[in-house]
């Protein structure tokens, strides 16, 4: 796998050779991509976002869009209840709205991290060819190195195990002289079924565009994204437009993973309201746990929080109607199938869903 990465990398003309990565544990084989840069994400990010405002544009904060209709002007829908207008609108939301068919094309992962202080720390971020693959990077905060060990990757919703995800990645990370961890996160990750991200105008709209699928390279695809859309929406012709364009279909490439990705929906939605609750009663949900349980009849998605207090929704997802399950490490509740995740309360955290689960009572 890894010569063909390196023949693909020299056929597309890159600057890539072999190489003997410095770490701290012997690697099989490896290859180095020259010429790469690392840099602040947030450092980059926040001017941008200060260069918007002004001249007639805005940036409206936790404001949730629900719905855009296209036309002239485009109308943007809100959980304010507030309607917005704009010539043209860029999706640029991980889970494009209401786009059921790009949707079959994207498939949402959960990512994990740990970091903590290291003497040393490697130059350049390592990516590793295990299944589930892991990657490594350093971080600077004043004098102090921070060594971050990720990976672990599995689809939303599909894994209970999380604290076990961060287990396996601080073992990981023994291979380095990391005393101690002082910091473990998660993260959504969007997979593109055929390796690339979707960029440009979406199926049957002439002012409405996404960008997503960046598996976990956003700062690259984000701006890329950027330059693109920028020149499509004047008009103007780009270069890396029709690669990425969204509508496109590559059947060679993605039917596999289209397949392999795509079961989820049906298999669940068959199957969700036949399988058995977690638990038989109320009482076996722990502090700080969440569980599927029957009460009065009806299915319901019940957290008992570290007061003991029951907070109860319904376990069906209102993006198209498959069963949430429990992520205990991120204390939310993911459904398996497009990979929408809601806190314990029911309210959304990630789309496509964009409406919150019904809450219920228990007693
Ligand atoms: Fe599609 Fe839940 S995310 S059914």
């Amino acid at each position: 796998e890894l010569e063909l990465e390196l023949e693909a990398a020299l056929r597309a003309g890159l600057s890539v050779e072999r190489a003997s990565p410095p770490l701290p544990f012997p690697v099989k084989s490896a290859i180095r991509f020259l010429n790469q840069a690392q840099f602040h994400p947030r450092a980059y990010v926040v001017p941008l976002a200060h260069g918007i405002v002004g001249g007639g544009s805005h940036v409206f904060e936790a404001t949730r869009v629900i719905a855009v209709d296209e036309g002239e002007p485009c109308r943007i829908h809100t959980d304010l209840d507030t309607t917005l207008t704009a010539d043209r609108v860029i999706l640029a939301t991980h889970a494009p709205l209401n786009r059921v068919l790009l949707q079959t094309k994207l498939a949402q992962y959960r990512s994990y991290v740990v970091a903590g202080p290291v003497r040393h720390s490697p130059y350049g971020l390592f990516w590793d060819m295990d299944d589930p693959y892991h990657y490594i990077r350093s971080h600077r905060i004043g004098d102090q190195f921070y060594l971050l060990v990720g990976g672990e990757d599995h689809k939303t919703g599909q894994d209970p195990e999380t604290d076990v995800k961060f287990h396996r990645l601080v073992e990981y990370a023994r291979r380095f002289d990391v005393s101690t961890i002082t910091h473990r996160w998660s993260a959504q990750v969007i997979e593109p079924v055929d390796g690339l991200p979707f960029i440009g105008r979406n199926a049957g709209s002439e002012r409405v565009f996404v960008a997503t699928g960046f598996s976990g390279d956003g700062m690259v695809f984000g701006t890329l994204s950027a330059m693109i859309l920028a020149d499509l929406c004047r008009g103007i012709p780009n270069r890396y437009a029709e690669l990425y364009q969204a509508t496109r279909v590559k059947p060679l490439a993605s039917l596999a993973s289209y397949i392999e990705e795509n079961v989820d929906f049906p298999l669940h939605l068959l199957s969700d309201t036949l399988r058995p609750p977690d638990v038989t009663s109320l009482d076996a949900i722990e502090r700080g746990d969440g569980k599927i349980v029957r009460v009065r009849g009806e299915r319901l998605a019940v957290y008992r929080d570290h007061e003991g207090a029951l907070h109860a929704v319904s376990p069906v997802c209102t993006h198209l109607g498959c069963h949430v399950a429990f992520n205990v490490s991120e204390r939310s509740w993911d459904c398996p199938c497009h990979g929408s995740r809601f806190d314990v309360d029911g309210t959304v955290i990630n789309a496509p869903a964009v409406h919150n689960l019904r809450r219920r009572n228990v007693f």
